[in-house]
């Protein structure tokens, strides 16, 4: 049996890639950073972590030592905008470092963390959602005002791209999964997470042909400028 660890898989995206590869028969490691409760399932393992404690990301490393991973999902991260309450988001100095801590800093230690779990896998595949927000490509006014959002994609965008370079011997790449119905999407987004993950669980479970390393794509597969 095939096993994929997923952050952010209480809700969203995260938690419809994980519906998604327990249908399929994978073993999911659902990384959650409050104790939840998700759909019982025999092959799902619940791993409470904040991904952005420097004590908490050590201790779930320590619990999956040995474990031998095919696939690491970075899906959990954190907009600039929490609410219409918060638009403060982007300015104050604390929610700007936990911001960078999530979307740039927690998927690159994670990822390389899990090296010797993803080296004994099979697909050797690490897969981190980034956004069209984050490239230089697609910049517009709207990225501009959410510019610490927009640049924390960017920035997770080069540390991915480095852990390619830095790890030959296993895939990464980056997916932008959409604009989609969930916290971070708004109710206005035209798709819903269960459509994208659909279309992302394909990439990924076809990933020989459909993911090129160091590089971003679409929810699609269609290859996206940086
Ligand atoms: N939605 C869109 O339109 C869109 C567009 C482009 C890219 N993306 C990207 O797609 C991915 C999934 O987004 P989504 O829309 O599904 O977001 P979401 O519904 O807001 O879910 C975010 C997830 O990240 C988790 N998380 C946040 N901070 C964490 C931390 N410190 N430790 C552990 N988990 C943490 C949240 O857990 P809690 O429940 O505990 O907060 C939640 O499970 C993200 O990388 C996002 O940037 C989304």
């Amino acid at each position: 049996m095939k096993t994929v660890v997923v952050t952010g898989a209480n809700r969203g995206l995260g938690l419809a890639l994980a519906k998604a590869f327990l249908q399929a028969g994978w073993k999911v490691v659902a990384v959650v950073r409050h104790a939840v409760e998700l759909p019982a399932n025999p092959n799902l393992q619940v791993e409470a972590c904040d991904l952005t404690s420097a004590e908490q990301l050590p201790a779930l490393v320590q619990r999956l030592q040995g474990m031998p991973v095919d696939i690491l999902v970075n899906n959990a991260a954190v907009y600039d905008w929490p609410s219409p309450q918060q638009d403060v988001a982007s300015t104050d100095f604390n929610q700007l470092t936990q911001l960078f801590q999530t979307n740039t800093i927690a998927p690159k230690l994670l990822a390389d963390a899990l090296v010797p779990n993803l080296q004994v896998g099979t697909d050797k595949l690490v897969v981190t959602m980034s956004s069209g927000m984050g490239t230089y490509a697609e910049f517009e006014n709207y990225h501009a005002v959410h510019w610490a959002y927009s640049a924390s994609k960017a920035a997770v965008n080069y540390a991915m791209v480095s852990f390619a370079e830095l790890h030959r011997d296993i895939k990464s790449t980056l997916i932008d999964p959409g604009w989609m119905q969930t916290e971070i999407g708004g109710p206005d987004a035209p798709l819903s997470a269960d459509e994208s993950a659909a279309n992302i669980f394909k990439l990924i479970t076809e990933h020989a042909s459909k993911l090129p390393n160091a590089k971003m794509v679409d929810y699609g597969g269609g290859e996206m400028h940086f």
